[in-house]
């Protein structure tokens, strides 16, 4: 961060003196005006709900670009990364900020393959839960009670404590998914197996049995390596803030990342996959795209297109064309080139992209729109899809969190607002007080 050339000046209508603020550059994307003396020099807030010109950080982990639809993680093109990169080293590039070596990968992968088991004790966390709880509650509550495990390493002023419990969250989440799904579906629990990879492994505990051993083919194993490098860091999104955010007080690494797996469960955000295979099924067949398209663009309806628009991609989201590539390659590998679903999806995509509203609106598919029908073509549930969002960004928010904790500038996150409640007024007897008006 350097000082730019220009400063920015604020004056006021009311006579007041004007306030200077420097402007800092960052190495690309918009400069920032500190406004950090704002208050003590004039007593007034800045008023950004939304965060829509707010950068609440400094970082130099993930850059978007959302008019060029750029996304780089520590500096590399996604499209690189997904095409010559697996998942764990996506991590690793994340964490450590450099691509690992060959020797370095070697280490990594064999220590995150090492603390893929959970504690024994974590399967009576489950059996509390209802058989149909949706796995995003599940995964808020175990992920929170893996602190309860862990007071070995929450000294979080320690790095090397921090490291280690990197580490374990990116290690165990796919174990505590694929646990939500086999004590959803009544299955047995399934253990890690390392001799597999990453994904490999995942697909292993979701899918084999006591019975029977699940042979995931090289392309599925590919894709869901895929989905997880699209989805593993995406700036200061609302979770990642979330993460940030708990984190700002001291708050421990396991309770930040469950904070962040709540956020993400909203439809908005991580949710949106799922609220958009959940949409295609009530569309049902592609004469009823019309009426749908109708609904969504009536002021009065709450109808959205859930996987079209993103709050900073306003061209295209570089991930969605990733993973519509991927949903081809995934459908053509298991014979479902002519799934009804993935028919309707692509009709309801043209009429989309063609339709007046959603162009002059810059909605374009996002990756959810995409990743929802490969997760489906994959055998995973459709309730389990934001958990494997989630798996997938907990390598981002621990590197967001690390990246906050490392930072001698951090502070505890607080907000401020706009008060626009009563003023001060005295309490009265009851039988003088006057009903609230509804
Ligand atoms: N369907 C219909 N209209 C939409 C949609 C949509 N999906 N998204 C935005 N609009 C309209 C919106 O009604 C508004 O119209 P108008 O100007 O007439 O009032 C205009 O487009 C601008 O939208 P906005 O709400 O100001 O945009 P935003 O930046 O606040 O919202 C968003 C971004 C992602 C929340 C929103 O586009 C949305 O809800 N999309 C559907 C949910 C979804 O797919 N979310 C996944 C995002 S990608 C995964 C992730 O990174 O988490």
């Amino acid at each position: 961060m350097t000082n730019a050339e220009t400063k920015a000046t604020l004056s006021f209508s009311d006579g007041s003196p004007s306030i200077d603020f420097p402007i800092y550059k960052g190495t690309v994307g918009p400069e920032v005006i500190d406004i950090r003396k704002l208050y003590g020099a004039t007593g007034k807030f800045t008023y950004d709900p939304g965060f829509m010109s707010t950068a609440a950080c400094n970082s130099s982990i993930t850059y978007i670009d959302g008019d060029k639809g750029e996304l780089l993680y520590r500096g590399y093109p996604i499209e690189q990364l997904a095409v010559n990169c697996d998942f764990l080293e996506t991590c690793y590039l994340l964490l450590n900020g450099e691509l690992p070596t060959a020797e370095e990968k070697v280490t990594f992968d064999a220590t995150v393959t090492k603390h893929t088991m959970v504690h024994e004790q974590m399967q009576f966390f489950f059996r509390g839960f209802r058989r149909d709880a949706h796995p995003m509650a599940v995964l808020v509550g175990t992920v929170g009670a893996l602190s309860s495990f862990y007071h070995d390493s929450l000294d979080i002023t320690d790095p090397h404590h921090r490291e280690v419990s990197a580490i374990r969250l990116i290690a165990k989440l796919p174990t505590l998914v694929a646990m939500a799904y086999k004590y959803n579906v009544g299955q047995p629990f399934v253990y890690p197996r390392n001799d597999l990879s990453y994904s490999a492994n995942f697909m292993h505990m979701m899918f084999s049995t006591p019975c029977e051993e699940y042979k995931a083919s090289d392309v599925l194993v590919r894709a869901l390596d895929r989905i997880l490098i699209l989805h593993a860091d995406h700036e200061q999104n609302a979770s990642t803030s979330t993460v940030r955010l708990a984190g700002s007080s001291g708050a421990n690494p396991f309770a930040c990342i469950a904070a962040g797996i709540a956020c993400l469960w909203g439809p908005a955000h991580g949710g949106a996959n799922e609220a958009a295979l959940n949409m295609l099924k009530e569309i049902g067949s592609v004469d009823n795209i019309p009426e749908f398209v109708r609904q969504v663009k009536d002021k009065n309806s709450t109808v959205k297109l859930m996987g079209f628009g993103h709050r900073v991609y306003k061209n295209y989201d570089p991930r969605a064309k990733l993973m519509r590539e991927t949903c081809y390659e995934v459908l053509a590998e298991l014979g479902l080139e002519n799934d009804p679903l993935f028919k309707l999806a692509m009709a309801l995509e043209k009429v989309a992209l063609e339709d007046e509203y959603f162009v002059s609106r810059k909605l374009y598919p996002n990756v959810d729109f995409y990743s929802g029908i490969v997760q489906s073509a994959l055998g995973i549930p459709v309730s389990l899809f934001t958990g494997i969002f989630a798996m997938a960004r907990t390598v981002g928010w621990i590197a967001q969190w690390n990246e906050m904790i490392s930072d001698p500038e951090q502070k505890i996150g607080r907000p401020r607002q706009l008060f626009i409640g009563s003023p001060t007024r005295d309490v009265v007897e009851i039988e003088s007080r006057t009903p609230a008006s509804k």
